[in-house]
C-alpha cells in the first residue's frame, strides 16, 4: 500500500467512515463496516444515484430483489460455470494466490525496472495461455519465471485450478432436505428474472431501465487496497432493454451520461477514463470501464456492457418460460437486448474519499480536509456558539431546530471555535455556522465556508436557502 492510501485508510477509521469488520477480533479480511459519516456519505451516493437513474429519467423504475436466488439463476447466468479465477498454492507457506496476479506483478516489476519489452511478453503469454485455459501452461510459466511466493520465497507450487468466486449456503434445516444456494455475486440477475414482472405491472414499454441497489458477495482471492475489492460490497445496477440492433447506440449514451455524472459529481475530468475491453466476455458485444486515477494507479470503478440477448435467452431456455417483448411500434416479438451500467458503491465511496482528501501546506501551517461535493458531504453544517453562556446555545439549538428536518446537521459548543473548524474540516462539512453575542441582537451569524476558510456575515432566515442551494446536485 503506497503512503497516500494509508493516510486515507487511517483518516477514515479515526473520523468515523470505515472500520475493519469486527475488528476487536483482528477484522474479517476485505470486509469493512461504515461509521457515523461514512454511513451518511454512503447514503448521499446511493441516493443521488437512485434519483438520478429514476428521476431524471422516465424510463427506469426500481426494484429490490431478494439477495438469494433459485439456484438455476446461476447456471443460467453461466455464473455456475465459469465464474472463476485461476488459483495456485505455495506448498511451503500454505498462503493462495491468483495464478494470473502472481504474473502481472511479477511483470510489473519489470515494467518499473524499465524493461518494457519482457513485461509485455509476459502479460501477452499469460493472456494467451488464459484464453486456452491452459492451467498447466500457467503453472510452467510461473515456475520457468522462478516466480516465487512473497512469504515464504520458495517457488514449491501446486497445479493451478479454477476456484469459484460465489459464497454458497444451505437453505432448509435437515441436512439431506437442505440445498445449496449462492449469495448473489452481482445483483443483476434479479434485474432479468423480474424483467416481465416490471415490464408488465409498472406498464414500460422498450426502451426502459430497471434500476436496482444491492448487496453482493465474492469470495474474492486477492482482496486488497481497503474498500476496493470486498468480499461483501454493494452493487448500483441499472439494465436497460432495447430493441435489437440499436444496442451500440445506446451503449455509447449510457457512457457519455454516466461519465457527465462522475465530472458533475465533482471528480476532475483527468482523474477519469473510459477504457474499452479489448477482449470480451462471450455475453458481450461491446464493454468499457471507467476508471478513476487511485492512489494505487488507474482502476475500474464502473462497468458499461452491451449483454446482448444473452442472460434473457438463456433464463428462458432454462425456465421455459419466455422472455419475449411485443413491440406495438414494430408490430414484433422479440428478446431485448441489455445495455448494463454497473457500480460498486463501496468503490464509489473509496474515489470520493481520495478525491476529497486535501492536504494544504501554507507557511504558517498545514490543514486537512474533506472537499466533498456538499450534495454528498456526511454533515451539512455545523452550528457552533461562540461561548458556553450568555444564552448562546439556546440560540444555537434554535437554528439546529430551523435545519434539521431538511439537512444532516451537528451541534456543538465544546472546545474553543478553532479546533472545532478543524474537526468540521476533516469530516468534510461544507458550513461552519458560529454564533456570537451580535447573533442576540441581530440574528445574523458567521458562516466559514470549508474550501476557502473565508467568512461571511448572513441573516439566520438566509440560511436555509444557502444550504439548500449548496447543497443540490
Ligand atoms: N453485473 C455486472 C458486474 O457485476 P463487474 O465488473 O463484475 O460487473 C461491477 O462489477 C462493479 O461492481 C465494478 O465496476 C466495481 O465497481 C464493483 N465491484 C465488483 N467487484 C467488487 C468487489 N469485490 N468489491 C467492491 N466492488 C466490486
Amino acid at each position: 500500500e503506497n503512503a497516500q492510501l494509508k493516510d486515507i485508510i487511517s483518516h477514515a477509521k479515526e473520523y468515523g467512515f470505515v472500520y475493519p469488520s469486527s475488528e476487536i477480533y483482528d477484522g474479517l479480511q476485505a470486509v469493512y463496516d461504515y461509521g457515523a459519516y461514512g454511513v451518511e456519505l454512503k447514503n448521499n451516493l446511493k441516493r443521488l444515484w437512485w434519483e438520478t437513474m429514476t428521476r431524471t429519467q422516465d424510463n427506469i423504475v426500481g426494484i429490490d430483489a431478494a439477495i438469494f436466488m433459485h439456484p438455476t439463476t446461476w447456471k443460467a447466468s453461466g455464473h455456475v460455470d465459469s465464474f472463476n479465477d485461476p488459483m495456485i498454492d505455495n506448498k511451503d507457506s500454505k498462503k493462495r494466490y491468483r495464478a494470473d496476479v502472481l504474473v502481472e506483478e511479477y511483470a510489473a516489476k519489470f515494467e518499473r525496472e524499465g524493461n518494457v519489452g519482457k513485461a509485455n511478453e509476459l502479460t501477452a503469454t499469460l493472456a494467451k495461455l488464459l484464453d486456452a485455459e491452459d492451467l498447466e501452461g500457467v503453472k510452467q510459466l510461473i515456475i520457468n519465471e522462478g516466480i516465487t511466493c512473497p512469504i515464504s520465497g520458495t517457488s514449491n507450487w501446486t497445479d493451478v485450478r479454477q476456484f469459484n468466486l460465489m459464497f454458497s449456503t444451505q437453505v432448509g434445516s435437515v441436512a439431506e432436505d437442505s440445498s445449496t444456494i449462492y449469495l448473489r455475486p452481482e445483483t443483476a440477475q434479479g434485474i432479468f428474472v423480474n424483467f416481465l414482472n416490471v415490464q408488465k405491472t409498472a406498464r414500460m414499454k422498450v426502451p426502459f431501465g430497471i434500476a436496482q441497489i444491492g448487496k453482493a458477495f465474492r469470495n474474492e482471492i486477492v482482496a486488497r487496497q481497503f474498500i476496493f475489492r470486498m468480499r461483501e460490497f454493494e452493487q448500483m445496477e441499472m439494465q436497460f432493454f432495447v430493441r435489437p440492433g440499436t444496442e451500440l447506440d445506446w451503449y455509447q449514451q449510457w457512457a457519455d451520461m454516466r461519465m457527465k455524472w462522475h465530472l458533475a459529481l465533482g471528480t476532475p475530468e483527468e482523474k477519469l477514463r473510459k477504457h474499452n475491453h479489448e477482449k470480451l466476455a462471450h455475453y458481450a458485444n461491446a464493454a468499457m470501464d471507467i476508471e478513476y486515477d487511485f492512489p494505487f494507479g488507474f482502476k475500474e470503478v464502473e462497468g458499461i456492457h452491451s449483454r446482448t440477448d444473452f442472460d434473457l435467452k438463456s433464463h428462458q431456455e432454462y425456465s421455459k418460460k419466455k422472455q419475449q417483448y411485443f413491440d406495438p411500434e414494430v408490430n414484433k416479438n422479440y428478446i431485448p437486448y441489455v445495455i448494463e451500467t454497473s457500480i460498486g458503491a463501496d468503490r464509489l465511496f473509496l474515489l470520493t474519499l481520495c478525491n476529497a482528501f486535501t492536504e494544504e501546506q501554507t507557511e504558517e501551517k498545514s490543514r486537512t480536509y474533506l472537499k466533498f461535493h456538499p450534495a454528498i458531504a456526511p454533515v451539512k453544517a455545523a452550528i457552533l456558539p461562540i461561548t458556553k453562556k450568555d444564552g448562546l446555545p439556546e440560540k444555537g439549538k434554535e437554528i439546529v431546530d430551523l435545519l434539521k428536518y431538511d439537512f444532516n446537521i451537528i451541534y456543538e459548543d465544546a472546545a474553543s471555535i478553532g479546533k472545532r473548524y478543524t474537526r468540521q474540516d476533516l469530516i468534510g462539512t461544507p458550513f461552519c455556522i458560529a454564533v456570537d453575542h451580535q447573533t442576540l441582537e441581530d440574528n445574523t451569524v458567521t458562516i466559514r465556508h470549508r474550501d476557502t476558510t473565508e467568512q461571511e456575515r448572513v441573516a439566520i432566515s438566509e440560511l436555509h436557502g444557502r444550504i439548500a442551494e449548496a447543497t443540490s446536485f
